[in-house]
C-alpha cells in the first residue's frame, strides 16, 4: 500500500546518493571538514556522499544552489561563519540569507591564524602591523571572497590596524595558499584547517592564532592578544544544511548521521592534527545550530556595518 508523503520519505531515506554542496573551491578548509564527515556519514546512511564544490561570490553562489535545491533531503550545504556576516553583507541575494535552509547541526569551530609568505618583511605581528602601516595597498592580502571567514577576518584586521591593504579575492583559500606559498600574495588570515601544515613546514610565516588561548597543534604561535592585538578573536564555525520545507523527520537522520560522525575516533584525530575540535553532540542538533546561527548573524551585522565594506 502506498504509504503517505512523509512516512513514504522517511521510510525510504535515504534511497541514493546524497550530495553535499562545499561553497568554496577544494582543498581549503570546508572542503577539507566536509570530506572527512562525509566519509563517516556516507557509511553510517549506507549512501555514498559526495562532496561538491560550488564556488565564486564569497561562498553565496554555493548557498544560492542549496537554498534552490529541491527539499528533499539529497542536496545540502556545509558551510561557515559567512552564513552570519552574508545577511549583512550583501544587500541582494537570490536567496533568503537568514530563512532560506533548514539547520542540521553544528560540526566544529576552527580557529584562524594570520599568516604572510615566508620572505615577507616581518619577524612577528608588531612588525606585520608596522608594515601594514607604512605599505598600505601595496600589501596583498588574500581572501576567499566578500563572505568568506578569510574576509571577515581580513576586516577585522585591517579594522584592529586603523589600515587599508589591497584585497585579492580567491575561490577558496586552498587556491589562495597556493599563491601565498608561491609568494604572489603577502598576507592572508585562514583557518588552522588549512594552514597547521604549511606553518609546520615552513612553507609560510604565521604571526599569531585568533583564538583567547594557544592552539596545541601549533604550541609555539602566539595568540594575537600576546603578540600585541589584544581583543582581537574570532573562529570560524561550520554548520550544515538542508533547504527550507525539507521534511523534519530526514532533517533528524541527518543529524543523528552528523551525530556518528562527529564522535568517529578518526575524524576527531584528524581534527585534533588540523588543530581543531568537533562540537558536541548536543550542538549538532537542528535546534541549537538554528539559535546558535541567528544569534551569529545578530552579532555581526553591527561590526560589519561601522566597518562599511559591503559586497555590492
Ligand atoms: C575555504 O574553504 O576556502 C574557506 O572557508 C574560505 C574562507 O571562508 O575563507
Amino acid at each position: 500500500a502506498l504509504l503517505p508523503g512523509t512516512a513514504r520519505a522517511q521510510a525510504a531515506y535515504p534511497n541514493r546518493p546524497i550530495n553535499i554542496i562545499v561553497p568554496f573551491a577544494a582543498g581549503g578548509p570546508t572542503d577539507v571538514v566536509t570530506r572527512l564527515v562525509a566519509e563517516v556519514m556516507a557509511r553510517d546512511l549506507g549512501q555514498p556522499v559526495v562532496v561538491e564544490n560550488v564556488g565564486g561570490a564569497g561562498g553565496t553562489l554555493g548557498a544560492q544552489r542549496v537554498a534552490q535545491a529541491r527539499p528533499d533531503g539529497y542536496t545540502l550545504l556545509l558551510h561557515h561563519i559567512g552564513m552570519g556576516t552574508t545577511p549583512a553583507l550583501y544587500r541582494r541575494l537570490a536567496y533568503d540569507p537568514v530563512n532560506g535552509f533548514e539547520t542540521v547541526g553544528l560540526v566544529t569551530e576552527v580557529p584562524m591564524t594570520i599568516i604572510a609568505k615566508k620572505d615577507f618583511p616581518a619577524a612577528n605581528l608588531a612588525e606585520m602591523v608596522r608594515v601594514m602601516r607604512e605599505q598600505k595597498q601595496s600589501i596583498n592580502l588574500a581572501n576567499a571572497g566578500v563572505g568568506a571567514a578569510s574576509h571577515l577576518c581580513g576586516l577585522l584586521l585591517q579594522s584592529a590596524v586603523q589600515t587599508q591593504v589591497t584585497t585579492i579575492p580567491y575561490r577558496g583559500t586552498g587556491p589562495a595558499m597556493t599563491d601565498l606559498i608561491g609568494g604572489t600574495v603577502d598576507l592572508m588570515c585562514d583557518q588552522t584547517t588549512n594552514t597547521t601544515q604549511q606553518i609546520r613546514s615552513g612553507a609560510v610565516r604565521a604571526f599569531a592564532v585568533t583564538t583567547s588561548e594557544r592552539n596545541a597543534a601549533l604550541p609555539d604561535l602566539p595568540t594575537a592578544a600576546e603578540a600585541g592585538l589584544p581583543g582581537f578573536e574570532v573562529s570560524v564555525w561550520h554548520g550544515l544544511y538542508a533547504p527550507k520545507g525539507t521534511d523534519a523527520a530526514i532533517v533528524a537522520r541527518l543529524s543523528r548521521s552528523l551525530q556518528v560522525a562527529l564522535r568517529d575516533e578518526r575524524l576527531v584525530a584528524r581534527f585534533a592534527e588540523l588543530g581543531t575540535t568537533p562540537v558536541s553532540q548536543e550542538r549538532a542538533t537542528p535546534d541549537a545550530h538554528r539559535a546558535y546561527w541567528q544569534a551569529d548573524i545578530a552579532k555581526w551585522r553591527p561590526i560589519i556595518q561601522a566597518a562599511g565594506q559591503y559586497a555590492d
